[in-house]
């Protein structure tokens, strides 16, 4: 022993948080002018940095561009725009990128396991950058599906000062005179696959849909975390939905935040806006706008990232309470831009607000309260953006739902159509793909319940969208008469009446993986309920005797399915020592 009092055990965990923030500081202090750190100022000098700056807050740069898509292919540009603002502001830029995938090039194929996963390897890279260079400040460029919760999810782990800059929206296309988006693709493939539109058909869709970069143009997940941003307050109002192609004012946006971000040392950290205030909120914009189920799954494993205790009751609590106020693809008719357009996120920031269905005193990233920063928003237009009082929908198309089938629950979205209801006899599959090839083969009978199981987070694993499915019922014509439930998730740009995230899922002993064909399925979601006629001692005796699938062993997918908690736990990664609270 040399002079350290060991009481018993190992040093504790927070004896070695405060040891390594004490290790920090003196590093950090040391930066400008301490011998010991030389070799870290002569890499600084290799960049053209005199370390006298390095006195100044340093702004850890964020960007999720990739070249494989065109979610966001504007970041680098916009990643440039930030620096310059935290350079013009005293403080010294350091850019960086993380990974992001695509859904809609991988939907339907092995690849969209890749999807959920990949939100972990995003906020895996920002944290251990962070770990690495021990930003002051942190700027997150995001945009494709999972790089805003990946995102969020790293910024909850490390609880520094952040903002967050969301890279824009796609425009909408024109197809034959009326809008399109990706969604059109997807149900237009259902429908060639039925012979009910023919390929050249098919072939000008897709042509014309998709007309320029930025993310997916409807209320799709991607505008769904976008929103969601606003809400939360760590992005600056009326900023994400501005299109991504519109460079000048993105450009504007960026170096905004960049000199914001220079300012914010020392000050409110992530998890001041990440406590269930903040995530309630965010819940509440996501069912105002018709927005994605696979919100609930992000706002949870968020949740338990920073710590915060949060339930899917309490997040389906929040949308019973809340109506729909703006008419957006999937359940209605405008794109993100449209909403830009209408005034932006902070229109419904102040209709809930005013209805007292959110929290208006929570902090932005800019000063003042959410509800002073959207005091001057426009007034709804009652085209795209609806009163509380006057809602474009009265209930949310977002629900949880319990039951048999779901004990420890899951998730509900009506889009597009007004059943809330449905009682039918199953029909099961055991993946996606031959539930895919029954619905294409005219095997699929109006008014079955549609059960694909083992694609759960660790079943999969990853967890996949269900969007090839659910567009050809819908291309099929039995989008009125037909539900799915399973244990993948959906979507955004899903339509109809679905359920997913069932809980415990098939792969680790949840009912699915029992429920046979021809028994009758309950899907209430005004009542919450998700439930199978069979006795319990039927089912209990089943499972008993179920033997699970077999998972991949090695590579990335076999270490996600092997650490991946529960969908109902919103599927982060645990650290395989307990599920919840480790914040
Ligand atoms: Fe990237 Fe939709 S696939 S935003």
């Amino acid at each position: 022993m040399h002079g350290v009092a060991v009481t018993g055990g190992s040093p504790s965990a927070a004896g070695r948080g405060d040891r390594e923030r004490l290790e920090r500081a003196a590093a950090r202090a040391g930066l400008v002018h301490d011998a010991a750190r030389a070799g870290a100022r002569s890499h600084f000098r290799a960049m053209t940095i005199d370390p006298d700056r390095l006195s100044g807050p340093i702004v850890g740069i964020a960007s999720t561009w990739t070249g494989t898509m065109p979610c966001n292919l504007n970041q680098r540009e916009l990643s440039a725009a930030v620096e310059r603002g935290v350079a013009a502001a005293g403080g010294v830029p350091l850019p960086f990128n993380t990974i992001a995938v695509s859904d809609n090039q991988s939907q339907g194929t092995p690849g969209m396991r890749a999807s959920l996963v990949s939100r972990e390897v995003i906020a895996d890279s920002i944290e251990l950058m962070d770990i690495a260079h021990d930003f002051d400040v942190m700027v997150c460029i995001v945009g494709c599906d999972k790089t805003t919760p990946g995102a969020l999810m790293a910024l909850a782990r490390i609880d520094k000062p952040a903002v967050l800059l969301y890279g824009g929206p796609m425009r909408a296309g024109r197809h034959r005179g009326t809008r399109a988006t990706i969604q059109d693709v997807w149900e237009a493939v259902g429908a060639t696959g039925q012979g009910m539109m023919e390929r050249a058909e098919l072939d000008a869709l897709e042509r014309s849909a998709c007309p320029g970069i930025g993310a997916c143009a409807g209320n799709f997940t991607a505008t769904t975390m976008a929103i969601a941003l606003e809400f939360l307050g760590l992005s600056p109002l009326g900023t994400t939905l501005v299109a991504a192609d519109d460079l000048d004012r993105r450009r504007v946006d960026a170096e905004r935040c960049g000199v914001l971000a220079a300012g914010l040392r020392g000050g409110r950290s992530a998890r001041d806006y990440l406590d269930a205030r903040g995530l309630r909120n965010a819940m509440a914009g996501i069912a105002a706008s018709g927005g994605s189920t696979n919100g609930f799954l992000h706002l949870l494993a968020i949740a338990r990232e920073a710590g915060t205790p949060l339930t899917l009751r309490d997040l389906e609590d929040v949308c019973d309470r809340v109506p729909v106020l703006a008419n957006m693809a999937p359940s209605g008719q405008f794109v993100a831009t449209d909403l830009d357009d209408a005034g932006g996120v902070p229109v419904l920031i102040r209709e809930l607000i005013a209805a007292e269905l959110i929290d208006g005193t929570v902090p932005t990233v800019e000063g003042p309260s959410l509800a002073a920063a959207v005091a001057d928003a426009a007034p709804p237009d009652a085209r795209i953006t609806f009163a509380a009082a006057a809602p474009f929908k009265a209930r949310s198309g977002l629900m949880g739902l319990h039951g048999n089938l779901a004990p420890d629950g899951a998730v509900a979205k009506v889009a597009g159509t007004e059943r809330r209801r449905h009682v039918g006899p199953a029909q099961v599959f055991d993946d996606e793909a031959s539930c895919v090839a029954a619905i294409t083969a005219g095997r699929v009978a109006p008014g079955n319940v549609l059960v694909i199981r083992n694609e759960g987070p660790a079943g999969g694993p990853g967890m996949r969208e269900m969007l090839s499915v659910t567009a050809a019922v819908v291309g099929a014509g039995l989008g009125e008469s037909v539900t799915l439930v399973t244990d993948g998730r959906f979507s955004g740009a899903t339509r109809g009446l679905m359920v997913g995230h069932v809980s415990p899922e098939a792969a680790r002993g949840g009912p699915l993986a029992v429920v046979r064909d021809g028994e009758m399925i309950t899907v209430d979601v005004d009542r919450r309920v998700l439930a199978v006629e069979v006795p319990a001692a039927e089912l209990a005796a089943r499972l008993a005797a179920h033997v699970p699938p077999e998972r991949p062993a090695r590579g990335v997918l076999a270490r996600y399915s092997a650490l991946v908690e529960s969908a109902s736990d919103g599927a982060w990664l645990s650290n395989g020592r307990g599920r919840v609270d480790e914040g």
